[in-house]
């Protein structure tokens, strides 16, 4: 027979044993999972997020970026006040040669989150939309895209989403 404490004390050490474990088993799931499942998308495919999107371009996007996401005219031509007009969404524009990440991040905090200090028309979503919105309003901006843009820009994002991990 073992002593009393020392038992106490073998099973404590198997049930912290049995804990880390487990620990390191679920850890193992949700970083496994996680890299898909859980960080937001923004899928053409998806209908109802591209509806919710359409939806939230129309009353926050299209008076600048178009309603046909065309942007303004001579959308390359600096305005006398030094800024850009809105570029288009749309495969004439350059939203495309961006990953995910980055379109909401400039959508939330504006170009001056990627080059502080930059003056632009953009303005900030981040405290009027919420993030499920601005990913919204991306997948219904991605549904607008012809086939090899989208393919383009998905292998992009697919990279970037990589270097994060
Ligand atoms: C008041 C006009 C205006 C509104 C409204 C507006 N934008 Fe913009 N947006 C701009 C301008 C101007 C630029 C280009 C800024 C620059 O380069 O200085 C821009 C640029 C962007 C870019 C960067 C594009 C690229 O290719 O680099 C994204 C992404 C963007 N807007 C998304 C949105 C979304 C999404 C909405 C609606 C939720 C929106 N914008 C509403 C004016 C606007």
């Amino acid at each position: 027979m073992m002593p009393r404490v020392t038992r106490t004390r073998a099973v404590v050490i198997v049930i912290a044993i049995a804990a880390l474990i487990l620990l390191g088993i679920a850890l193992v799931l949700v970083s496994g999972l996680g890299g898909d499942s859980r960080s937001p998308r923004a899928d053409p495919e998806d209908a109802a997020q591209v509806a919710r999107g359409e939806q939230v371009y129309r009353g926050h996007c299209a008076s600048c970026h178009g309603a046909d996401l065309e942007g303004q005219p001579e959308w390359r031509v600096r305005l006398p006040d030094g800024r850009l007009p809105a570029p288009p969404h749309d495969e004439t524009g350059h939203t495309w040669h961006h990953p995910d990440a980055m379109l909401v991040r400039i959508t939330k905090e504006g170009l001056a989150a990627m080059v502080p200090g930059y003056q632009s028309a953009m303005p900030r979503y981040g405290e009027v939309l919420s993030d499920d919105e601005i990913w919204a309003a991306l997948a219904f901006i991605k549904s607008r895209w012809p086939r090899k843009v989208l393919e383009f820009q998905s292998d992009l994002d697919r990279r970037a989403r990589g270097q994060q991990d």
